[in-house]
C-alpha cells in the first residue's frame, strides 16, 4: 500500500483524513508544527485506529526539515493541509499569510522535487470564488478572491498547476472545500479551534455547552428561504473520504484536476440551529444581528465534477453533522473541566 505524508496532519481535516487512510490500509506519516493543533491528536488517532503513526514535528517553511522528513520516510504522495486559515487574521497580518502559506508551499514543493516525490493533493477552498454570480458553483465559475487568505490559496493553486504543466510534478488534485463540520463518530477527534470560534458549528456547540449566552445570526433579510445565510455544510468524514478518492486518482494517473468538495445542498444558519436541536435535544438560543460585511447570501457547490472524476459524493446529512459535532464537543468540555 502507498505511503502518504500529511502536512498539517494533526489539524481538523488532516486528522480525519489520516483516520480514513489508516482504515483503508495506507501508511501515513504526520507532519505538523502544532501551531494550530493539540499535542494529543496523534495519541487520539492511535486510540481511534489502533495504529501509532510516525510523527514529524516541523514547520513546512523549514526546507532542510522537509528534506530530512522525506529522506527518513520515502513517500508516494503528499497531502498538503498545512496552512494558516483565518480570513480576519489574514487581512490583519497579510505578510505572515504569504510566508506560511505561499513560502511554506514553495519550500515543501522544492523538497518534494529534490526527493523525487511528484504527486500531491492540495487543500484549497471555495473562498477562491468570492461572491458567486450563481449557485450552485461549478469549477468553471469566475475566481475572485476577496481577502488575503483567498489570495494565498489561488497563488498556491496556480503554482501547483504550473508544476504539473511543466512536468515538475506528475499529478495533482486541487480540492476546493466548502464548509466542513462535524467530527469522527468516535468523538475522539474533532475541530478544536483556539479562542472564540469564527465558524458556525463550533460556536453553536459552545453556546449549547453554556460558554456563550447565545448564537449571533448575522442577518435575517437575505433572499434565502428563511432570510439567514445559506452555506454548503459537509460532514468532515465525507470530506476525509473524498481525499482518499482523490489520492487514488493522483496515484494512478498523471495530470491535474480541480474539484469542488461539497454536498450540493445549501442549508441556512437557522436550518442548522433547528437540526442541532432535533439531533441533540439541545435548543440553542440565538439573536438576529445585522449582516456582516463581506458575507454572501448563499454559497453552495455543484459537486458533479467530483462525482464524475472520483466516484465520490457526500452521504451524511445535517443531523449527523450536528450529532457528531456535539458528541465531540461534549467530550472536549468534559476534558477541559477535568482537574
Ligand atoms: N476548515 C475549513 O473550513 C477549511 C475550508 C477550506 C479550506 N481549508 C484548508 O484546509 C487545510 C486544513 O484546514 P483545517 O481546517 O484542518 O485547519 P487546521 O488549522 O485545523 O489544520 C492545519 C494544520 O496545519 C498546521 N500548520 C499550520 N502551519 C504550519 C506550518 N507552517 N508548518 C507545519 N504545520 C503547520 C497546524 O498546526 C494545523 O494542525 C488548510 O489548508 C485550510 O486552509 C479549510
Amino acid at each position: 500500500m502507498a505511503r502518504i505524508l500529511l502536512t498539517g496532519g494533526a489539524g481538523f481535516i488532516g486528522s480525519h483524513t489520516a483516520a480514513v487512510l489508516l482504515e483503508r490500509g495506507y501508511d501515513v506519516v504526520l507532519l505538523d508544527d502544532f501551531s494550530n493543533a493539540a499535542r494529543d491528536v496523534p495519541e487520539r488517532l492511535r486510540r481511534v485506529t489502533g495504529v501509532s503513526l510516525p510523527l514529524i514535528e516541523a514547520d513546512i517553511r523549514d526546507e532542510a526539515a522537509m528534506a530530512a522528513a522525506l529522506a527518513a520516510f520515502p513517500v508516494d504522495a503528499v497531502i498538503h493541509f498545512a496552512a494558516k486559515k483565518a480570513v480576519g487574521e489574514s487581512e490583519a497580518d497579510p505578510l505572515s499569510y504569504y510566508d506560511s502559506n505561499i513560502v511554506g508551499t514553495v519550500r515543501l514543493l522544492t523538497a518534494m522535487h529534490r526527493a523525487g516525490v511528484d504527486r500531491i493533493v492540495f487543500s484549497s477552498s471555495a473562498t477562491v470564488y468570492g461572491e458567486p454570480d450563481v449557485c450552485p458553483i461549478t469549477e468553471a465559475a469566475a475566481l475572485r478572491v476577496t481577502n488575503v487568505y483567498g489570495r494565498t490559496k489561488l497563488v498556491m493553486e496556480g503554482m501547483i498547476t504550473d508544476l504539473v504543466r511543466t512536468g515538475t510534478l506528475k499529478a495533482a488534485a486541487i480540492l476546493r472545500y466548502f464548509n466542513p463540520v462535524g467530527a469522527h463518530p468516535s468523538g475522539l477527534i474533532g475541530e478544536d479551534p483556539r479562542g472564540v470560534p469564527a465558524n458556525l458549528m463550533p460556536y453553536l456547540c459552545q453556546v449549547a455547552e453554556g460558554r456563550h449566552p447565545h448564537l449571533n445570526v448575522f442577518g435575517d433579510d437575505y433572499p434565502t428561504h428563511d432570510g439567514s445565510g445559506v452555506r454548503d455544510f459537509i460532514h468532515i468524514m465525507d470530506l476525509a473520504e473524498a481525499h482518499e478518492a482523490a489520492l487514488r486518482r493522483v496515484l494512478a494517473r498523471d495530470g491535474d484536476f480541480t474539484v469542488n468538495l461539497g454536498t450540493g445542498t445549501g442549508y441556512s444558519v437557522l436550518d442548522m440551529v433547528k437540526a442541532f436541536a432535533s439531533a441533540t435535544g439541545v435548543k440553542v438560543p440565538y439573536e438576529i444581528v445585522p449582516r456582516r460585511p463581506g458575507d454572501v447570501a448563499a454559497c453552495y457547490a455543484d459537486p458533479t465534477m467530483a462525482a464524475n472524476l472520483l466516484g465520490w459524493h457526500a452521504t451524511r446529512g445535517i443531523e449527523t453533522m450536528c450529532r457528531d459535532a456535539w458528541r465531540w464537543q461534549s467530550k472536549v468540555a468534559l476534558t477541559n473541566q477535568a482537574p
